[in-house]
């Protein structure tokens, strides 16, 4: 048995915030730490809010995310507020100053219709002039290609069990990618599989989406110290202004 709230856990075992350490989070914090208010869309466990009101944030913080499991986790904190749902459920009207999606977040948002539902309730949340900051993967790097079971990790979960993980990926069929998460015993006895689609956009499809929903681009970075994207950015990190 390995549980919803295990795979939540497990997530924050492989994916710790730590902004100190971490050019991507910090990235993120420091926008965070310069925001009034802050909408982090597809929080998952809330780390990166839980970070930022740790160390001294005093502003409103509300994360919100489909997942229960791992809203159940970010709501060890509760001077922060969590929102169950997705980004197109957003409701808030000219509420925040900044709204983040990140660890790849955005790439959940598979179709067509997903992305222009979701940009347009996260324009609605953002005050005139709020930023939208969020990174994918950019296409050209094909991240997918080390998704497979060469690079298993092992590792000791929060319970003390000994785990390998890796992934597969299923197919590719245009700009989405399908793949599972395997979490098995060191000997191999498969303990749970999970299936994810991503989208890859690359950098003109993104911005006629953002563009269409009214967002300008204020920041457009191929990587977690600044730099401008070339054709070796792996990741393509757009700060958007809610126009
Ligand atoms: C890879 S996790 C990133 C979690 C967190 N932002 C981080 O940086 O660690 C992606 C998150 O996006 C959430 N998600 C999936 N579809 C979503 C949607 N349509 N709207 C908002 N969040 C979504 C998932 O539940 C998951 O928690």
């Amino acid at each position: 048995m390995f549980s919803d709230a295990d795979a939540a856990a497990l997530y924050d075992l492989l994916n710790p915030w730590e902004p100190e350490s971490r050019p991507s989070d910090r990235f993120y914090d420091e926008l965070v730490g310069a925001a009034d208010s802050v909408l982090d869309i597809g929080c998952g466990t809330g780390a990166m809010l839980h970070w930022a009101r740790e160390h001294g944030h005093t502003g409103r913080l509300t994360g919100l995310d489909p997942d229960r499991a791992a809203l159940a986790r970010a709501r060890r904190r509760d001077d922060i507020e969590w929102v169950e749902g997705t980004a197109a459920d957003a409701a808030w009207r000219a509420a925040f100053d900044l709204a983040t999606m990140a660890g790849h977040a955005f790439q959940c948002l598979v179709t067509d219709d997903a992305l222009r539902a979701s940009l347009a309730a996260i324009r609605a949340a953002l005050r005139v002039g709020g930023r939208f900051t969020f990174e994918t993967r950019h296409p050209q790097a094909r991240a997918w290609e080390d998704w497979n079971p060469s690079n298993a990790r092992d590792l000791t979960d929060p319970a003390g069990r000994a785990l390998r993980v890796w992934h597969r990926v299923e197919s590719r069929a245009g700009d989405l990618v399908t793949f599972t998460g395997t979490t098995a015993e060191p000997g191999g006895r498969v303990l749970r599989v999970d299936r994810t689609t991503l989208r890859f956009l690359d950098v003109a499809a993104l911005d006629a989406f953002l563009a269409g929903a009214g967002f300008g681009i204020e920041g457009r970075y191929g990587d977690w110290g600044g730099g401008p994207i070339t054709g070796r950015s792996r990741e393509i990190i757009t700060v958007a202004r809610r126009m």
